[in-house]
């Protein structure tokens, strides 16, 4: 169990780390409005897949609890609107769609008794998204197992961790899970310019779990490979789209294609919930741009010539026929993803 957490609701109020801060401040904010939580994602507070989905599952349960409608309807409606501001804070991963949808459909079919009782429930479901996080989770790492051989050499990027979960991460989950059943394995962190989630968040989390890793430069992962010192990559996701192609962390398509030139097989782990059967391809993906001062600054340091130009996508497209295998909570997916993916897609929002 962490001593630390990422996301809960405490007193009627949504705590969270502050992510921004770590790992030299350890802060947790709390908010209790709608606009409060879009703003924690927005900046990134909390980021992560995962994480960003319950976060946008708990703003419905505040916005549940503080509007004054007096039936089903009027809820549903404010509900609707607090799920807009929500959904508009960062449009790639789509857990957060997932899991705005998820509480909204259950809201609406909800037979209820009284409106009181179905505000109770709705934060209930909330909860219920942030337990089921951590038990998917567990069961990627599972699942991953696998394609994890003894003492492997690993390739992690951006962060994947509990901190971009509720619980145990879904690559660095597979990690931890392999670590924990004796595979003796290394990681090689990629910092993950421009926001470093591999250098503070990742290096953090794996210090504290007690593996073994070494931070490298997001640009040394073909030397790495050409030594040898690869056996495996392993990343998370944002949105999988239906034919397989990935959106994650600006930086995993690199990878992916050194990893292919070197042979190296190339896992993507998240769970049913990003994967995207709606979106045909990753084209059709929404690719976040965020503010240029992220690459003309590190941290406060402001390392371009003044006025020099800057470009920031926060997100690149993986194509699928660079995966060796998609891990999830319901097993491993493996080429050719069109068919194999909509088999594992059964889950459809309740
Ligand atoms: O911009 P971020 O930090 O939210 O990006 C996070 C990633 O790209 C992760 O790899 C992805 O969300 C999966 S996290 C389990």
């Amino acid at each position: 169990m962490a001593n630390y957490f990422t996301i809960r609701w405490e007193n009627g109020r949504v705590v969270m780390i502050d992510q921004r801060l770590l790992p030299h401040t350890i802060r947790y904010n709390e908010y209790d409005t709608v606009d409060g939580i879009a703003e924690a994602i927005r900046t990134m507070v909390i980021r992560g897949a995962p994480a960003i989905g319950v976060a946008a599952a708990y703003g419905l349960a505040l916005s549940a609890q503080q509007s004054p409608a007096k039936n089903q309807a009027g809820l549903i409606r404010d509900m609707r609107a607090a799920g807009e501001v929500l959904l508009a804070a960062r449009p790639t991963a789509v857990n957060l769609a997932w899991a705005v949808d998820r509480i909204l459909n259950r809201a609406a079919r909800a037979e209820i008794n009284s409106v009181e009782q179905l505000r109770v429930d709705i934060k209930a479901w909330a909860d219920d998204l942030a337990k089921e996080d951590g038990e998917t989770n567990r069961r990627m790492g599972e699942y991953g197992l696998s394609v994890v051989p003894q003492g492997a050499q690993i390739i992690h990027h951006c962060n994947t961790g509990t901190l971009a979960t509720v619980d145990f991460g879904t690559a660095l989950g597979v990690i931890r899970a392999a670590h924990e059943s004796g595979r003796n394995v290394f990681v090689y962190v990629d910092e993950t310019r421009p926001r470093l989630q591999g250098a503070r968040l990742t290096a953090w989390e794996l210090q504290q779990l007690g593996i073994p890793f070494a931070v490298i430069t997001d640009s040394a992962s073909g030397y790495f490979m050409r030594q040898g010192k690869v056996d495996l990559c392993l990343v998370g996701c944002d949105r999988v789209a239906a034919n397989g192609d990935t959106a994650n962390k600006i930086g995993t398509y690199n990878l992916a294609l050194v990893a292919k030139a070197h042979h190296v097989p190339f896992y993507v782990v998240g769970p049913t919930s990003t994967i995207d059967i709606e979106t045909k391809n990753g084209d059709d993906i929404p690719i976040e741009e965020r503010s240029t001062d992220e690459v003309t600054h590190i941290g406060t340091a402001h390392i371009t010539p003044d006025g020099a130009g800057a470009v920031n996508p926060a997100f690149d497209i993986t194509p699928a026929h660079l995966i060796s295998g998609i891990i999830t909570e319901k097993g491993i997916v493996y080429p050719p993803y069109l068919k194999n993916l909509s088999k594992f897609f059964g889950s459809s929002p309740d």
